[in-house]
């Protein structure tokens, strides 16, 4: 895949796996646009500083990104967050600004970013998930967190952002061409198990 100058739109990157993904799209010549509620360490010219939760401020981010590049090609939904508590534990203030994170945040940035894409004939959209969205659990998950962490994944540890990093730009470029519509563990082995 040339990745050169290709338009890339990553929610979530001044951090974590988001970071790890801009920092190796950036190094293979792409351009990427960090749409993420905080200011990275570094400084990044094409941050746009962006509360997912909001449609205005999506609309807004992409309607910048577009009027600028005239086309996305690229699209990382990775911008979330987790809460570690029971349903007891949890407040409905807690569950309601999940969901519009998680979930309403993924609603309004496909509504946005489709259309270009379809315009183009071309995109390719990776929307992150969590392990933990395959498994039922009773209990305290802080217990189970706390496990994973000493190595509950088959392969004995965490994974790196980077590592995740990798097969988002796998499922992003060319040589993924004809994965769609999959789910794509990047677990350690987790929910194989
Ligand atoms: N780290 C893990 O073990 C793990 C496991 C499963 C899933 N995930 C998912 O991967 C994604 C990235 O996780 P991470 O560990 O890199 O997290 P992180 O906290 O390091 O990074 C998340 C980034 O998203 C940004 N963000 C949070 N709310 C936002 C909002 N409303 N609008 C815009 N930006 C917002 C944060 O500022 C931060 O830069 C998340 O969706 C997370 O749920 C992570």
């Amino acid at each position: 895949m040339d990745w050169k100058n290709k338009i890339a739109v990553i929610t979530g990157a001044s951090s974590g796996i988001g970071k790890a993904t801009k920092d190796l799209l950036r190094n293979k010549g792409c351009i990427v646009y960090n749409l993420d509620l905080k200011r990275p360490k570094e400084v990044d010219d094409y941050l746009i500083l962006c509360d997912v939760s909001k449609k205005e401020s999506i609309n807004a981010a992409i309607e910048t990104i577009f009027t600028n590049e005239k086309r996305i090609d690229l699209l990382f939904a990775n911008a979330g967050v987790h809460l570690f508590a029971t349903l007891e534990e949890t407040t409905y203030e807690q569950l309601e600004s999940i969901v519009a994170i998680n979930v309403l945040g993924i609603f309004y940035l496909l509504k946005k970013v489709i259309p270009i894409m379809k315009e183009q004939k071309k995109g390719s959209i990776v929307l992150m998930g969590s392990d933990q969205s395959f498994i039922g659990k009773t209990g305290s998950p802080v217990n189970d967190v706390y496990r994973s962490l000493d190595g509950v994944q088959p392969m004995g540890r965490v994974g790196k952002p980077e590592e995740i990093a990798q097969s988002v730009a796998f499922l992003l470029s060319d040589e993924s061409s004809f994965t769609t519509g999959s789910l794509f563990a990047v677990d350690g082995g987790y929910v194989c198990q």
